[in-house]
């Protein structure tokens, strides 16, 4: 039997982050958005757990040190059954974007592997095991949109009235999660471990009340000074958006900007595609990983 599973990208359309906790995480509040860009997943029946990866990943680790390999192990242990799956991904999310594409690979490797093995678990199930492996793991499991607290494993959906239209300006380097919060740390020195994080409840309601304009005024990363010292160009990628709202998503480097209409959507694209790796227009938000049979 094939499984296959198609799991979306993340944007972050307010990140607060509070103050780095005793555990070496720090305490976030913020509003995940998932977006139309996609990982597959086909996940067929082997006599050991195999995985091959094509596509933007394509250079990515295919043993223990590639979280969608983790996650298989993690719920065969947990479920008491081999880890038994030949695992293919084909990338299309950025790797170390701040899209959270390596999150989506487990989240999606999770959900195929308990349908392939039958080991039942429900998604909340599941959405237990994966806060286990990342602190963004769980997320693309439900998608949509949804506020995150604690590490942003403890998730609340929010039942947003809006159809977003993003252009992502995706760079042509990465940058690491564990640096740019480590950067934030620096910055805010004797505060890291006092600070509070921005406060997402005006994005929140203005989601709810499906009010664009303000969701556009109203979008906030606290990371977004870290990633901007780590890497200056990204200031100047977010000054070619002219009028429109652009954040770095997560913690970067890619860029987001809210288009508020085709005309200006046009624009982004043809300003940003000569000052990045590519320009990719999304909408928001989608549903999360969704299963599909091949018997
Ligand atoms: O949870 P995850 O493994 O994705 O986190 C990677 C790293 O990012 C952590 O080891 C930590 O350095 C940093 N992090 C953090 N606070 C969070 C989430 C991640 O400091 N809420």
């Amino acid at each position: 039997m094939t499984i296959r599973v198609r799991v979306p990208a993340k944007v972050n359309l307010h990140l607060g982050v509070g103050p780095l906790r005793t555990d070496g995480y720090h305490e976030v509040a913020t509003v995940f958005c998932a977006v139309s860009l996609y990982d597959d997943i086909v996940a067929e029946s082997s006599e050991t757990l195999r995985l091959t990866v094509d596509g933007e990943g394509a250079h990515l680790p295919t043993d223990q040190g590639n979280l969608a390999y983790r996650a298989a192990s993690l719920l065969a242990s947990e479920t008491g059954v081999k880890p038994e799956v030949s695992l293919h991904i084909h990338k299309q999310i950025p790797v170390a974007a701040g899209l959270a594409g390596g999150s989506a690979d487990a989240a999606g490797t999770l959900l195929a592997c308990n349908e392939l093995w039958k080991t039942g678990l429900t998604v909340d199930e599941l959405a237990g095991l994966a806060s286990t492996l990342g602190s963004d793991v769980a997320f693309p499991l439900y998608g949509g949109v949804a506020l995150g607290a604690g590490r942003g494993e403890i998730l609340t959906p929010v039942a947003a009235d809006v159809d977003l239209r993003l252009v992502l300006a995706i760079s042509h380097q990465g940058l690491s999660t564990p640096a740019v919060y480590a950067e934030l740390d620096r910055l805010r020195g004797d505060a890291a471990t006092t600070e509070s994080a921005s406060d997402p409840e005006g994005i929140v309601a203005a989601l709810r009340r499906g009010d664009v304009g303000a969701v556009a005024e109203l979008l906030c990363n606290d990371m977004q000074s870290a990633s901007l010292s780590l890497r200056h160009t990204l200031a100047n990628v977010l000054e070619l958006g002219g009028g429109a709202s652009g954040l770095v998503s997560g913690s970067g480097p890619t860029i987001f900007f809210l288009a508020r209409s085709a005309d200006e959507e046009h624009h982004l694209v043809a300003a940003l595609a000569p000052h990045c790796r590519r320009t990719l227009v999304v909408t928001a938000p989608v549903p999360g990983a969704q299963l599909s049979y091949t018997p």
